[in-house]
């Protein structure tokens, strides 16, 4: 080794040394981006972001439970729903309309738009229609935080943007409409017995369950005004915690519930406001 490839040795020995200090001193002080705040506590949520990202995702989880109430979004929503109303257990069940995952899938196509959209621009579509509301202004807090919260339940899904819908990999798996002809009748007696109790007879909703139909329930622009989307969401999703409907009497409770008046669904409000 002569003298200048010792000095070489020497200045890179030094310049490892001090990286690998850093990057040690680093790890005790910095955020490290996407790293959990408090891993093995008992807490469910302690795995949030850290920092004001961590922030924006618990916004976002607070706007989809409590939609309907929140200063933030209750101007937005036309009816007494929560996000949380349909995607069950704040978007984490696996089936009923889950969130998790959905982050991965876009940008998307819609078949619906012919456009190829974003995870906000979809946000904004339940605002229109399964909230008969409007659009929560793209960019702002309020889509950027649902966002938030939808990106951290998906994340760890591979990226795997979807090219025919603007859906995840654990999407509502569609029941075939071909296969059941649905019985309104049938579905009325069914209704009385497993749903009046707590969406009420005449589907106005109480205290133990949000409205089904009538000016205080979701447009017909929905997903679930749709009688086959209505009876696969009943299928994995109603009555909670026990959802044992045949699908045959899901399509029946849903060609009944569907069977009535909702508010029609006004494009105009797309505008962003
Ligand atoms: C009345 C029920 C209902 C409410 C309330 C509702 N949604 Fe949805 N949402 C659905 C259904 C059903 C689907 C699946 C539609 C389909 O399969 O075409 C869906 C789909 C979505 C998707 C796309 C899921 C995917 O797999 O890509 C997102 C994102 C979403 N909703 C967000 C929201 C947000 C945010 C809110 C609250 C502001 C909300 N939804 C309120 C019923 C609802
Ligand atoms: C024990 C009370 C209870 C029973 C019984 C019940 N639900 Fe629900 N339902 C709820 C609650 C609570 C929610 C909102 C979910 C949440 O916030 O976690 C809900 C949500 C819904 C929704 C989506 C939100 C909306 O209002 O549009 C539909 C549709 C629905 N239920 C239909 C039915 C049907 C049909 C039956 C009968 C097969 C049924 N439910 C039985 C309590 C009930």
């Amino acid at each position: 080794m002569n003298r200048f490839s010792a000095a070489i040795l020497c200045l890179l020995t030094l310049a490892i040394g001090s990286a690998v200090w850093s990057q040690d001193a680093a790890s005790k002080t910095a955020v490290v981006p996407g790293e959990a705040a408090n891993e093995g506590s008992n807490d469910p949520t302690a795995d949030y972001p850290q920092g004001e990202l961590g922030e924006m995702v618990r916004l976002g989880e607070t706007l989809v439970k409590e939609t309907s109430s929140h200063p933030m979004t209750q101007p937005l929503v036309g009816n007494p729903l929560n996000c949380t109303s349909c995607h069950l257990d704040a978007g984490r069940h696996p089936k009923a309309a889950s969130f998790v995952g959905v982050a991965a899938a876009y940008p998307a196509y819609s078949p619906r738009e012919s456009a190829v959209i974003t995870l906000e621009e979809r946000i904004a579509h339940c605002f229109l229609r399964s909230q008969n509301g409007s659009r929560p202004a793209p960019g702002g807090k309020v889509s950027v935080a649902i966002a938030a919260y939808i990106t951290w339940v998906s994340r760890r899904t591979p990226i795997d943007m979807n090219p025919i819908a603007p859906l995840g990999p654990n999407r509502l798996k569609l029941l075939d409409a071909d296969a059941i002809k649905p019985d309104i009748a049938r579905g009325e007696t069914l209704y009385g017995d497993r749903c009046a109790d707590c969406h009420l007879a005449d589907g106005s909703g109480s205290d133990e369950g949000p409205p089904l139909w009538g000016e205080r329930s979701f447009n017909d622009g929905a997903g679930l005004s749709k009688v086959f989307k209505m009876a696969s969401w009943l299928k994995v999703a109603m009555p909670p915690d026990d959802a044992d409907l045949t699908e045959q009497e899901a399509f029946d409770i849903a060609a009944f519930v569907n069977s009535h008046p909702r508010p029609e669904f006004r494009p105009e409000r797309n505008d962003p406001q």
